[in-house]
This record gives C-alpha cells, sequence and structure tokens, in this order.
C-alpha cells in the first residue's frame, strides 16, 4: 500500500519537476535532424514490417486475452484512441490548440515537433495529469477526461515521463515492481511480473542494483519498464532516447518494436527523426499545440510545413530572400 502512495506521490514530483525543467536538457541542432530525416527516407523501406491488417489481427487476439473479465463486450471500439478537439492554456500560452487525432489497435504514432510545441502536454491531458481546458478523449471505448491518472493506468493507458526520476535507493526490482503493484495487488504476483518485465527490457542483470547506480541507458529501460509493468494496451513514451548514443538507440528501438509486436499500441514523442521514422506507421506533427500534418512517415518528412516549422522558411523557399 505503501508502494502504491509513493508511486502516486513519485508522478506528482516528477509532473512538477518536468514543468520546471522541460526546456533544460540537451538538443539537437535543426540541420542535424535533417541529416537524420534524409538518411531515414533512404532507410525507410528496409526491416521488416507487418501489415496494419495483420498487428489487427494480432491486436485483437490480445484485447482478448487481456479483457477476459470484459466478455460482456461484443466487439471493441474500432479505435483504441479518439482524441477530439483538446485544448489547453498556461496563462497567455496556448500548448495545446483544438487537437484532433485518433489511433487504431496495434498502432505506433509518432508525435513530433519544435521543442516547446505542446507534445508533452498532449501526454498530461491524455494520461489525466492535467485536465483539459476542451475536449473530449475516448479510450478504448471510454471517456476518460475527468479520471485521475491511476484510473486512466488501470484502463490500460501508461506513460513515461520526459524527465526520469526513479526511486533512487529502491533496487530496479522494486521500482518496477510499484509500477505492477497497479494491477496486481498481490505483493508476490507484482513480483512476478516486475521480473519478467525487467528481464524483457534486458535490465535482469541489475534487477537487484539501487535504480542510483543506473547509466541514464538503464534508468531510461527502467522508466520503459516502470509502465510496462502495469500492463498497458497503449504506452506513451516521452523521449526515452533522449541523451542516449546510437547503439544504445538502436537497441531501444527493437525493444519498442518488440513491446509493439506484442500488441501493445505506441504513442510515441521523440525527437531522434531517424527512430521515429523507423518506429511509426504514421506520424503527426505539431507546432504551436496545432497539428501541422499527418500521415505516413514518408510524406510527412516531405511535408513543406513541417520542413518550414523544424528548420525555418529559407528550407522550403530558398531563393525568396
Ligand atoms: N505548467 C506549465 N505552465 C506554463 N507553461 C507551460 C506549462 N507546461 C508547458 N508550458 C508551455 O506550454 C508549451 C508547450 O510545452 P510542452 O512541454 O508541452 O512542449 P513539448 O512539445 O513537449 O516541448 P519539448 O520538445 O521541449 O519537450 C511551451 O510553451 C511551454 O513553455
Ligand atoms: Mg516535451
Amino acid at each position: 500500500m505503501r508502494l502504491r502512495e509513493e508511486a502516486q506521490n513519485m508522478r506528482l514530483r516528477e509532473e512538477a519537476t518536468t514543468q520546471r525543467d522541460r526546456h533544460s536538457g540537451s538538443r539537437r541542432r535543426p540541420d542535424e535532424r535533417l541529416r537524420e530525416e534524409a538518411t531515414t527516407q533512404r532507410e525507410r523501406h528496409s526491416g521488416s514490417r507487418r501489415r496494419p491488417d495483420e498487428r489487427l489481427r494480432e491486436e485483437a487476439t490480445t484485447q482478448r486475452d487481456r479483457h477476459r473479465s470484459s466478455a460482456l463486450r461484443m466487439t471493441p471500439p474500432a479505435r483504441l484512441l479518439e482524441v477530439s478537439g483538446i485544448s489547453k492554456r498556461f496563462g497567455g500560452v496556448q500548448a495545446v490548440r483544438d487537437l484532433s487525432f485518433d489511433m487504431a489497435r496495434g498502432e505506433v504514432l509518432g508525435l513530433i515537433g519544435p521543442n516547446g510545441a505542446g507534445k508533452t502536454t498532449v501526454f498530461h491531458l491524455l494520461s489525466g495529469f492535467l485536465p483539459p481546458d476542451a475536449g473530449t478523449i475516448q479510450f478504448d471505448g471510454r471517456p476518460i477526461v475527468g479520471l485521475k491518472p491511476h484510473a486512466i493506468c488501470r484502463l490500460g493507458l501508461a506513460r513515461t515521463f520526459q524527465i526520469v526520476r526513479p526511486f533512487p535507493h529502491l533496487s530496479v526490482l522494486d521500482n518496477v515492481r510499484v509500477g505492477a503493484l497497479a494491477r496486481r495487488p498481490q505483493m508476490a504476483d507484482a513480483r512476478a511480473k516486475a521480473r519478467a518485465v525487467i528481464d524483457q527490457v534486458g535490465l535482469g542483470p541489475k534487477a537487484g542494483h539501487a535504480a542510483a547506480g543506473l547509466t541514464l541507458a538503464e534508468r531510461k529501460r527502467l522508466e520503459l519498464a516502470r509502465a510496462l509493468a502495469t500492463e498497458p494496451i497503449l504506452l506513451l513514451l516521452d523521449e526515452v532516447m533522449a541523451g542516449l548514443n546510437p547503439t544504445e538507440i538502436e537497441a531501444i528501438v527493437s525493444l519498442i518494436r518488440s513491446i509493439n509486436e506484442a500488441g501493445v499500441s505506441i504513442l510515441l514523442i521523440e525527437h531522434n527523426m531517424r527512430a521515429v521514422m523507423t518506429l511509426s506507421h504514421r506520424i503527426a506533427v505539431l507546432n504551436f499545440g496545432e497539428k501541422l500534418a499527418e500521415g505516413e512517415p514518408a510524406s510527412v518528412a516531405n511535408h513543406p510545413r513541417v520542413i518550414e516549422a523544424y528548420l525555418g522558411e529559407e528550407y522550403v523557399h530558398p531563393s525568396a530572400g
């Protein structure tokens, strides 16, 4: 019980810190992003991709298994997530403005946009950490605006935080057990689930280590493990690759892909263009809180308004000025 309360308090502390720290941290320059994007354009057709209908079938199976208890529901709603007209203002800043998008079951949707575009705010609104000023959110067929974060989490929507803050003195296993308790109140059961998730994210050898001693890459995996331990249907990942080196990024990209292939839908905020283009089935682009473009990765990357938002107008109209 204490662990659960601590988990809740920790999330609130993290939230406060995220708000303070959101503009800190290392950011890459636009030209680096462009280079990455160009590489992605070359590579976007490589790698094994399953078709959406295959994913849909697998996801339907996962849904049946996961929600055996809700057998009364004959057919699951067609869309996993339906966001309609959500807005959020902070004083003079319109962080999110009349934003609508949806997600299919089994989908990976990338959410990209320049710093301050409103991406993390969207996560706060979806996960119940902040109420929207307007708009509706349906998750798995239920309206979720107004529900508390833990209630939304229990429905199957889990998130990671941009600023990673595990309990430093608790072991990796206990940190993840906090997440597992959301759905498994029995300690032994939660512990077994935590152990399995730790192995899944490749932290097995560190299970007994204090979180404080982990490297950044390991802490990112721990953050992912804590969210996964809540057994989500939809996982929101906020910059889980920030600060990682290319080898670590490659490893986490594979991990995210395997999580998705196991039936978990993923909404991915990511500044690493190559990773987001590789992983996403579709991408939505935010700018000043509004949706600028949405579509398949290749078309979004070539969209003039997207290039302009990231690089400035001169890249779109090089002769002008
Ligand atoms: N609690 C808050 N109080 C005041 N302004 C806020 C708050 N949270 C976010 N903002 C502002 O809302 C806008 C969107 O911020 P948000 O953190 O959602 O952007 P982001 O797209 O996640 O950016 P980044 O890529 O830098 O993480 C920014 O202008 C930010 O300064
Ligand atoms: Mg953010």
